[in-house]
């Protein structure tokens, strides 16, 4: 099941237009969320449509080393809970392979335990900054025994007796970071509050509420989210359907819009607001993108996505709406190395402490296979060419990550000549059907040799 075994190559050939109907895998922010809240909550959680990736699988087996029974029976995962504030010392540490969401979320979700937890990774995963998580956990009384230079994993955490309350405010835009402090604040007594000032994914809030937690949220006129958590309260098992993640989605949508002829129905995509930011973008490039079929399944907003390829013209993506896209910036590069004029990014800090440097390695991958582009601190311009013409023949090198590794192979779709990228099994971290799902709309993709 590890991705960080053999490096294996996989290159996709310009073909035949895309068709079919498809369904992504589920949510990965909220299958997380569903093995989380259900292996904490008392009694019973079902799930189905949960995501089967490597990532959530890990975050299932860290819940079921501190105590939660977990099954799968048919298409439903079965979790019986230990209780909010029963969760048991592991025996051994804690290992969340490539997975930035799992590791964070658990690091809060435990940290306040009276009770020694060790968190390791891959070696992507061992780069990323753990500080963001760490410094409100230690104003909260956690002591940090053991933390590889620069507050990075492996890293060993020690709760106090009782946590104490705070009140944080998050300094980057970041929904792990809020809903770090957000679980902590489940084992501390009294109330925890965090301020938002930029909105982030919500489903820790909402997933929350549904379990029984008493939470609330106030928005003030500048936009600031004040929400708080009353802590040591009870969480009830939930039913839980997981819909389709819009950051899979993005795959299958940009290539159908980027090969010449295709039409192609993606059903069931999560369309909460505080993710449809690659939505609004290309429409507002021109993309023919229809939401089929709008309705509400399980607390959110789901539809069905017609998508037609489409002439593409540059925008600029307005810094505000980076959270709501942010795992997409990869992708949309490469919709814009299509794109007729330029695209400017902005405000894309973040990417930078992605599953890797995002903004370098797309920047790289684009410049391997001919595209102008132009990278910025926190920003990205990509000039494009509408046909394709003269793009690809590159080898682009993914660094451990997954959304690296498919946005290039959706370039290679529609690029003149064909584009490799040099491993694509981390690609399992989040989408395991992805290479199944794309052959089967018609999409020329070879996977290569191990390296
Ligand atoms: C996620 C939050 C985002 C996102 C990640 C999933 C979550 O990370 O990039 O893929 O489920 O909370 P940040 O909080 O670092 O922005």
């Amino acid at each position: 099941m590890s991705h960080s075994t053999q490096a294996r190559p996989a290159t996709a050939h310009k073909g035949a237009p895309l068709k079919g109907r498809v369904r992504v895998p589920g949510d990965k922010s909220i299958s997380h969320r569903a093995f989380m809240f259900g292996g904490l909550a008392s009694g019973e959680t079902r799930i189905t449509g949960l995501l089967e990736g490597e990532d959530v699988l890990r975050t299932g087996e860290a819940m079921k080393a501190m105590g939660a029974v977990i099954s799968r029976t048919g298409d439903e995962w079965v979790i019986q809970g230990t209780g909010n504030g029963c969760l048991l010392q592991p025996e051994a540490p804690l290992d969340f392979g490539n997975a930035g969401t799992g590791s964070r979320l658990t690091m809060g979700l435990v940290g306040t335990y009276d009770m020694e937890t060790t968190f390791v990774g891959d070696a992507s995963l061992s780069k990323r900054p753990m500080a963001r998580v760490l410094d409100p956990l230690r104003e909260m009384g956690v002591q940090v025994l053991r933390a590889a230079e620069g507050d990075r994993m492996p890293i060993t955490l020690r709760g106090p007796k009782h946590a104490a309350p705070i009140t944080y405010r998050v300094p980057m835009a970041s929904a792990q970071v809020k809903s770090a402090v957000l679980l902590a604040g489940l084992n501390t007594p009294g109330v925890t509050t965090v301020l938002e000032p930029v909105m982030t994914r919500d489903h820790t809030e909402k997933m929350l509420r549904g379990f029984g937690a008493e939470l609330e949220v106030e928005t003030d006129a500048n936009g600031l989210r004040t929400i708080r958590i009353q802590g040591q309260g009870r969480l009830t098992g939930q039913v839980i359907a997981v819909p389709g993640d819009p950051s899979s989605a993005a795959f299958p949508l940009v290539a159908a819009l980027l090969v010449p002829g295709s039409d192609i129905v993606i059903e069931n995509v999560l369309m909460n607001p505080t993710r449809t930011g690659l939505i609004l973008t290309l429409q507002e490039m021109g993309a023919s993108i229809d939401l089929l079929d709008r309705r509400s399944a399980g607390g959110e907003d789901v539809a069905d996505l017609r998508v037609r390829s489409s002439d593409l013209r540059g925008v600029v993506v307005p810094p505000e709406r980076a959270p709501s896209m942010i795992d997409e910036y990869p992708v949309l590069a490469v919709a814009a190395a299509f794109a007729e004029g330029t695209t400017v990014m902005e405000g894309l800090d973040e990417l930078r402490v992605k599953e890797s440097d995002r903004l370098a390695a797309v920047a790289a991958g684009l410049k391997a296979n001919g595209v102008e582009c132009r990278e910025g601190e926190a920003s990205l311009s990509v000039t494009g060419q509408p046909d394709g013409k003269g793009l690809g023949g590159g080898t682009v090198a993914t660094h451990l990550d997954h959304r690296i590794a498919m946005a290039f192979l959706v370039m290679g779709l529609a690029a003149e000549k064909a584009v490799t990228v040099d491993d694509q099994t981390m690609i399992s971290t989040s989408f395991p059907e992805f290479m199944d799902l794309m052959t089967g709309l018609g999409a020329e993709i070879q996977t290569d040799r191990a390296a």
